[in-house]
């Protein structure tokens, strides 16, 4: 089959300097949503016609699999297909999918696809309580007849509820008959892809109807508005997905993945949790409220949070204790490690049974180039300790509280930097002096 995704459009009511399509929906632009659901269905090449925003659009995807063709001006939904024409297959038909449509399901998608041939065009449509805004789709005798947009519809034709949700599978040899030769004296001036339908029944095809299993699959977004209500549909349907493997949410609205999110068994994630990019939580794994979890891995029966950030290339063992207000950065920590309080542990390979006393900071960071810290098995580090990377902690090793560790602190023994406590006798606070008048 052939993809042609539109994604030309204004995206006027957003307020953005951003073209619509890149505006995201868990974490990636619409129309990447778009282009993987896209990408399930056919493994051939997918065009994408863009126009407005320019080249802001294809310059956001690397992918090689896609076709960009410019649609410049946009002169209406017809007309954009017929900018894609010449880059499809006329052998096999083509769905038209919606860059801002970005929630439709490819299950949904190729049970459309079977109902189109050479001689029948399939149409997807919904039936809504309030269709204000769609094209309708109008019938004779229960069949398809053809498409009316709202703002050339009568008021009998504006009382059907059945809409167009835009998306279609159509022979390809036929587009390249009838776009053409669309007219666009309409209301609106513009090329409809809509009117291939008269079309087609026109010359004898069959014009059958599909519909989807939710009404959110084909929902657009036109503004911020229906942006964040899409958000929140995707973020429910992934938490759904969590429940049914097993995981515990304690609160099903309030968790966000913006990516993939892999759990184990009896794992339970508080509320307010963020979740970006690739994600693995082990057997058990506990995460209390308020963290935010990027491309990390986290072993069985581990601890993270409250307030905790793990971000890219941490990987926790087992039995882990990451606390309150602790980053992870690019580090590793060993089985039954923990650093419970006020922590920043980048660049670090950490053993196991490791304490990492509050306030610890690894100084990965010289202002030019990033150290390693390397802190082995069964270490004891101080509270405030800073650790200037590049640093070795020994096996066993022990660290005085406030200790700044510049040389690599030897294993089994204790290391201390500070300064030897003393008190000063007789030592009196400042007192206020007397205003001068
Ligand atoms: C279109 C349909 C309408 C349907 C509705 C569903 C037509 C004529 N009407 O109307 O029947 O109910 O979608 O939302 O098709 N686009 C381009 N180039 C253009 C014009 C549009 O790429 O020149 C893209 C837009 O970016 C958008 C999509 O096509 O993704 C739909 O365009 P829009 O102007 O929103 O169409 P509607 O008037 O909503
Ligand atoms: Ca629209």
């Amino acid at each position: 089959m052939n993809i042609v995704i539109l994604a030309a459009g204004q995206g006027k009511r957003m307020y953005s300097d951003l073209p619509k399509v890149l505006h995201p929906i868990a974490g990636k632009p619409m129309l990447q949503h778009v282009l993987a659901t896209a990408r399930e269905l056919a493994s051939g090449r997918i065009c994408v016609v863009y126009g407005h925003g320019g080249e802001k659009v294809p310059e956001a995807f690397t992918a090689t699999d896609v076709t960009w063709v410019r649609q410049q001006p946009q002169l209406g939904t017809g007309h954009a297909v017929l900018q894609a024409l010449p880059y499809l297959d006329q052998a096999r038909p083509t769905l038209v999918l919606y860059g801002d449509v970005p929630l439709v399901r490819a299950e949904t998608l190729h049970r459309l696809a079977t109902l189109a041939s050479d001689a029948a065009l399939a149409l997807l449509t919904v039936r809504l309580d309030n269709p204000h805004g769609y094209g309708r789709i109008v019938r004779d005798n229960g069949r398809v007849a053809r498409i009316v947009e709202e703002k050339d519809a009568d008021d009998a034709e504006r009382a059907i509820d059945e809409v167009n949700t835009g998306i279609l599978v159509a022979p390809t040899a036929a587009l390249a008959r009838w776009l053409p030769g669309l007219g666009n004296s309409n209301a609106q001036g513009e090329y409809y892809l809509t009117d291939i339908v008269g079309l087609a029944v026109a010359e004898g095809l069959t014009v059958d109807t599909g519909h989807p299993d939710h009404a959110w699959e084909v929902e657009g977004v036109n503004s911020k508005v229906q942006l964040a209500a899409l958000e929140r549909i995707y973020q429910r349907n992934v938490a759904e997905c969590l429940l049914v493997q097993g995981v515990t949410l304690a609160d099903p609205d309030r968790i966000d993945v913006r990516g993939e999110l892999v759990c184990g068994r009896d794992v339970f994630i508080d509320v307010n949790c963020v979740f970006e990019g690739k994600v693995t939580l082990g057997d058990g794994v506990r995460v209390a409220p308020n963290c935010v979890i990027q491309d990390a891995t986290v072993g069985a029966n581990s601890v993270v949070g409250p307030f905790a950030r793990l971000r890219p290339g941490t990987v926790l063992g087992a039995e882990v204790h990451v606390g309150n207000f602790v980053e992870v950065k690019n580090s590793t920590i060993g089985d039954h490690s923990k650093a419970n309080h006020l922590s920043y542990v980048g660049d670090a390979t950490v053993g196991a049974r490791v304490n990492i006393g509050a306030g610890t900071i690894t100084c990965n960071y010289d202002g030019a180039n990033k150290f390693r810290t390397v802190i082995e098995d069964d270490a004891f580090i101080g509270s405030d300790s800073q650790l200037v990377a590049p640093v070795t902690v020994g096996r066993g090793a022990t660290l005085g509280a406030g200790t700044t560790l510049t040389r690599d602190a030897p294993a089994g023994e204790l290391t201390v930097s500070r300064a030897r406590q003393s008190t000063i006798p007789g030592w009196r606070r400042p007192v206020k002096m007397p205003k001068q008048s």
